[in-house]
């Protein structure tokens, strides 16, 4: 999709020529000269127009103006939230009549939060999945032009906005890839891909490689499944040499079948999402190559297959992970923890500023936040704030939860130095806990996004989260917080 940024006011976007235009009017709205101005406020002043986030009115070829076909919709107050609502009806409501050029008009003067939502809004709502059809729906929306008084000022958060998108895309097209066409090799793929953008590099280790590092945990988990083993080393060198690196690990399970200790059928699918950790992090990468913020950041992403097997680890197994720190796996589908420990022991060498996993780690994380907030939990309260920050900013929300030592109790056990398990309560926070003793050398936090990665039901799918947070986290970091002008020629503004 191919965005463009324009300063117009309603007569400007009365003269936009599009297949749609969608005018977006907050309730603080003053109507100037002008057909599109003089329809609002007739439409506003009768009643039939509620400025209220998400209400839409639908016109057909109105006087005076280019487009065929608008939607006039209220946006509240204008906050990235009411505008994300209001985008999503809206772009919905063109979507299926086969628009192709799209014109987003802010009727009054607008904020960065609301560019940002319009952007991350009409990609969210217009993004189709066509990999495995055999006949690809494609995406008709091709071009939008997003339009408002004042565009200038805006700039630098659009461009933003739309690199945003690429990396939340990328992440969104491999999560909802299934187990079969997202395998650990294909992953390991997508992630050289990445290494040819500038900036970028790429270095996957092979399963000798991993054995030689002493990753006796991933090894156990990949043991069950004939796929081999991949782990993904990713790289963006935007600061200088001696700048300490932001290390991001994803859990890149291609496939989750709980193992020995296997899975329910039921949803049984729905665990070819768990590696949205590992896309979010292959999405960032895509992202930074275009904003190119002066920051150095470290991608590891430990991927394998969790197969029951005659080789699969069995409850009661010791293994020793990287860290020399002995594991009974009491429940093998307790696999992400055993994967990203090595990583977390991995990150060491870079001596990172800070380390952020993201992992779709615990069903106990879905019960205690839904779908709304991705669960969180730091060693800093700095990093945490930051991370809280990011997702507020992003609109891609999480909650932080506690790391209390006694949380770590359940974990104990007669045979090894922790068991990869504590009871059923407060799953997400015992499995932090067991992630954090391996995490005990830099800042770390971690994100249990098991919630919301994906959406289940009639709207199954990835939903990109939580690129948006990780990006805005990243930005925030950079000494270089501006993004520079973002060279692709898909990306323009006038
Ligand atoms: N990938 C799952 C977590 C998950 C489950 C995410 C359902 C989204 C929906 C993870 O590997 C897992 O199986 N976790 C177990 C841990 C338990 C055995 C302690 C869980 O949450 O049930
Ligand atoms: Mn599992
Ligand atoms: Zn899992």
């Amino acid at each position: 999709m191919n965005f463009e940024l324009k300063s117009m006011d309603l007569a400007g976007a009365a003269s936009e020529k599009s297949d749609a235009l969608l005018v977006l009017v907050n309730t603080a709205f003053k109507p100037g000269r002008g057909a599109l101005a003089e329809l609002i406020a007739q439409a506003v002043k009768a009643g039939d127009l509620d400025t209220k986030a998400g209400k839409l009115l639908h016109v057909y070829r109105p006087a005076g103006v280019a487009s065929p076909r608008v939607v006039i919709a209220g946006i509240g107050e204008g906050t990235a939230r009411q505008v994300r609502q209001s985008i999503s009806a809206a772009v919905a409501a063109i979507k299926g009549v086969g628009t192709k050029r799209v014109t987003v008009c802010f009727a009054s003067k607008t904020s960065e939060d609301a560019v940002r939502a319009a952007v991350l809004g009409v990609a969210d709502t217009s993004y189709v999945y066509t990999t495995t059809k055999s006949k690809p729906e494609v995406r008709a929306l091709q071009k939008v032009v997003l339009g408002m008084p004042d565009a200038t000022a805006l700039k630098p958060c659009f461009y933003q906005a739309v690199a945003s998108v690429e990396g939340i895309e990328l992440a969104k097209e491999w999560a909802n890839r299934p187990g079969n066409h997202a395998t650990p090799t294909l992953l390991a793929h997508a992630a050289k891909e990445l290494g040819k953008l500038p900036g970028i590099a790429c270095e996957v280790l092979l399963p000798k490689q991993v054995e030689k590092l002493g990753m006796g945990s991933f090894m156990a988990v990949a043991k069950g499944s004939d796929e081999p083993l991949r782990f993904i080393v990713l790289r963006y060198n935007g600061g200088a040499k001696s700048d300490a690196p932001t290390v991001l690990i994803g859990k890149g399970i291609t496939f989750d079948t709980g193992g020995i200790s296997i899975k329910p059928a039921p949803e049984m699918d729905e665990m070819k999402f768990d590696m949205c950790g590992a896309a979010s992090v292959l999405g960032v990468f895509r992202a930074l190559a275009d904003i190119k913020p002066k920051i150095n950041v470290v991608g590891l992403i430990p991927s394998c297959e969790n197969m029951p097997d005659g080789r699969a680890i069995k409850p009661g197994d010791v293994v020793t992970s990287m860290s020399g720190q002995t594991i009974e796996i009491l429940n093998t589908d307790a696999e992400g923890r055993l994967i990203l420990c090595d990583a977390l022991t991995y990150a060491e060498r870079f001596k990172p500023r800070a380390v952020i996993d993201i992992a779709t780690l615990t069903g106990a994380c879905v019960i205690a936040l839904g779908a709304v907030r991705s669960g969180l939990f730091a060693s800093t309260d700095e990093l945490a704030q930051a991370l809280v920050a990011a997702g507020e900013k992003a609109q891609d929300l999480c909650w932080r939860l506690p790391l209390d030592d006694d949380y770590a109790e359940g974990l104990k056990t007669n045979f090894a130095d922790v068991a990869n398990v504590a009871g059923r309560a407060g799953g997400a926070i015992t499995a932090a806990k067991f992630l954090q003793r391996f995490a005990a050398k830099y800042p770390w936090a971690h994100l249990d996004i098991a919630g919301t990665a994906w959406k289940s039901g009639a709207a199954k799918g990835a939903t990109g989260r939580p690129v948006g947070m990780l990006l805005e986290y990243i930005l925030a970091q950079s000494a270089n917080p501006e993004p520079k002008r973002v060279l692709k020629k898909s990306i323009r503004a006038t």
